[in-house]
């Protein structure tokens, strides 16, 4: 077996100059962002269209359903209630709209002045005198709320007394989201681990699932089960409309234009295997180029470095700086028109940097190269927009998006996909069936060779709907509070180095602290029902590229709570004590 064709001199040795890499970046998106066609106005983070999804057949068929609601989970017959909130604009705006990002700056300050905060803190407030600046308003955050009317925005706020600090936190629970509420939906979240709550801060390996989506594979087992080949009989119609819905709330929650750019895969590791083997295997050979980036989970790192060593074409790596974000200038310079596909995280793992995806698209289209975001970090923290992102090819788990594990999809534009040859060959994927030849279905059913994962992708497509009737946005909005929070608490004991601190990040908090080793720190932590990822998180290029073999990486999604951070923290404080 050959070496794979690594560049070393894609990946410089330490940092270059960082404000005039920011400067380079800031002109450089800022041309290219005007240039495009609609610039005025916010492109990312945009909000996802409520359509109204149509009535499939299985749903106006069972008794009991609501003939025209809106969202297919609540016509679900015998199916409760589940919390929905309204779909609100959040007050905080996405950060570096033009770069595609949608994480917030951790810094610089946002123009608030607020409290130190200290674990003896409220954090959300509610232990606050009432009316207190960052209390809880009497009656509690309202829900339905429209921006002008948060609290911390009305002008009456009075500067709180000394101590203050005025470095651009925001107070906690500013966003008023109520992840209280939101956890009620979720079963596990009331579960004990050692005798003690869980505090759930392992989302970047998996989510935790809502009742709905509990409750959506229970009646999918209970009243549709089927292969999905419609014509056959009447529970194989409810299962195709079944499927096939999940498909539209997947095209609804990408904003992708049509259901035929959505294809079910298992998850986004066999999504970007599915492309390395199918567009990869027709593309590429010697003389072409493929760029990565060095946040890349190994994902999105094994399956190019072995058709690399296979098809002889070189596999170039996008070098990031001490911070952990993406070296612009470096990017560019690998950007030759031998390069014919670029793949890189939206959100990396790791570190939680947020790329800034859509300067990344534009530039490597501008070499003729088409586009591989993975977006496996991403679809739970912040709304995401294929359109306007223009990638060419995108994938995500539903498991990271509290859906069911083994389902997750590929989008890909209509002619790169309508271009790319069957991967697997099997039932399903075919229109006709000789010894001597083939004809294949249209995508995405040329995709989907077998029976696929049906039931967890009506389970998925349950999980999207949730999400979306919550909103994105406000999602984001509420998780950016807890990073900003979390990141403070985290910063303030002696000894803990928080590891990754682009401006621009998103759901995660890699650290490591003095005289405490990564697996101690886990346990520590587990011991008192608190569960984090503490590894090298598949990503170890990143860690090495930070000196390091591992990091403790509490992970956030929209259900967890500053009490959350509160108990890690204070755990973590507690260690930094004992050494
Ligand atoms: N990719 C998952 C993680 O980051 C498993 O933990």
């Amino acid at each position: 077996m050959s070496t794979p064709n690594l560049d070393p001199q894609a990946i410089p040795e330490g940092a270059a100059d960082l404000p005039k890499d920011l400067a380079v970046l800031s002109d450089l998106a800022n041309s290219l962002f005007s240039a495009l066609p609609g610039a005025a106005g916010p492109q990312f983070g945009a909000p996802i269209p409520q359509a109204t999804v149509p009535m499939t057949s299985v749903q106006q068929g069972l008794p009991g359903t609501a003939a025209g609601l809106a969202d297919p989970a609540d016509a679900v017959a015998g199916l409760p209630h589940y919390t929905t909130a309204p779909t609100f604009d959040s007050p905080v705006k996405p950060h570096s709209p033009a770069l595609g990002g949608y994480g917030r700056p951790l810094g610089p300050p946002q123009g608030l002045t607020i409290p130190v905060l200290g674990l003896d803190i409220p954090c959300d407030g509610s232990r606050l005198p009432i009316g207190a600046p960052g209390a809880v308003p009497s009656g509690g955050f309202p829900q339905a709320t429209a921006p002008e009317s948060f609290y911390f925005l009305t002008p009456q706020v009075a500067t709180p007394a000394a101590p203050v600090e005025t470095i651009g936190l925001p107070v906690a629970g500013a966003s008023g989201f109520d992840a209280k509420l939101y956890r009620k939906d979720f079963p596990i979240l009331s579960e004990t681990v050692n005798g003690k709550p869980l505090v759930w801060l392992d989302n970047g390996a998996t989510t935790q699932k809502p009742r709905a989506v509990i409750d959506r594979l229970s009646y999918f087992y209970e009243h549709e089960n089927s292969n999905i080949h419609r014509a056959a009989h009447e529970l194989a119609a409810r299962a195709t409309d079944a499927y096939e819905a999940a498909r539209e709330s997947v095209r609804r929650f990408l904003n992708a234009p049509s259901t035929d750019n959505i294809v079910f895969a298992r998850g986004t590791t066999e999504a970007i295997n599915l492309v390395a083997q199918s567009w990869g295997r027709a593309n590429l050979g010697p003389g072409d180029e493929v760029v990565i980036s060095h946040l890349e989970h190994h994902a999105n790192i094994v399956p190019w470095v072995r058709l690399a060593e296979e098809l002889g074409f070189k596999l170039k790596v996008a070098p990031v700086n001490d911070k952990g974000e993406i070296l612009i200038d470096e990017y560019a310079r690998l950007l030759t028109e031998k390069v014919k596909l670029v793949s890189f995280t939206h959100v990396s793992n790791a570190l939680g940097t947020v790329t800034p995806a859509r300067l990344m698209i534009d530039m490597a289209h501008r070499v003729g190269a088409i586009t591989l975001l993975d977006g496996a970090q991403s679809v739970s923290h912040m709304p995401v927009d294929v359109q306007a992102l223009d990638t060419d090819l995108f994938v995500f788990s539903g498991h990271k998006v509290f859906g069911p594990t083994g389902i997750g999809a590929l989008y890909g534009k209509s002619d790169v996909l309508d271009a790319m040859p069957p991967w697997q060959g099997g039932g399903n994927m075919i229109e006709d069936v000789t010894f001597e030849h083939i004809r294949y279905n249209p995508a995405p059913w040329k995709f989907e060779a077998g029976t696929g994962n049906i039931a967890d992708a009506v389970g998925l497509g349950a999980a999207l709907d949730y999400v979306m009737r919550i909103g994105m946005d406000a999602i984001s909005a509420h998780e950016h509070d807890l990073l900003v929070y979390g990141t403070h608490l985290l910063t303030d004991i002696k000894g803990v180095k928080i590891i990754g601190q682009a401006a621009d990040k998103a759901g995660v908090i890699s650290f490591v602290m003095d005289n405490h080793t990564v697996p101690e720190i886990g346990k520590a932590l587990s011991a008192e029902g608190i569960a984090v990822r503490a590894g090298h998180h598949c990503a170890q290029p990143i860690l090495r590229r930070m000196g390091l073999e591992a990091t403790v990486r509490p992970s956030l999604a929209f259900y967890n709570t500053f009490e959350d951070l509160d108990a890690l923290a204070k755990v973590v404080r507690r260690l930094s004590l004992q050494k």
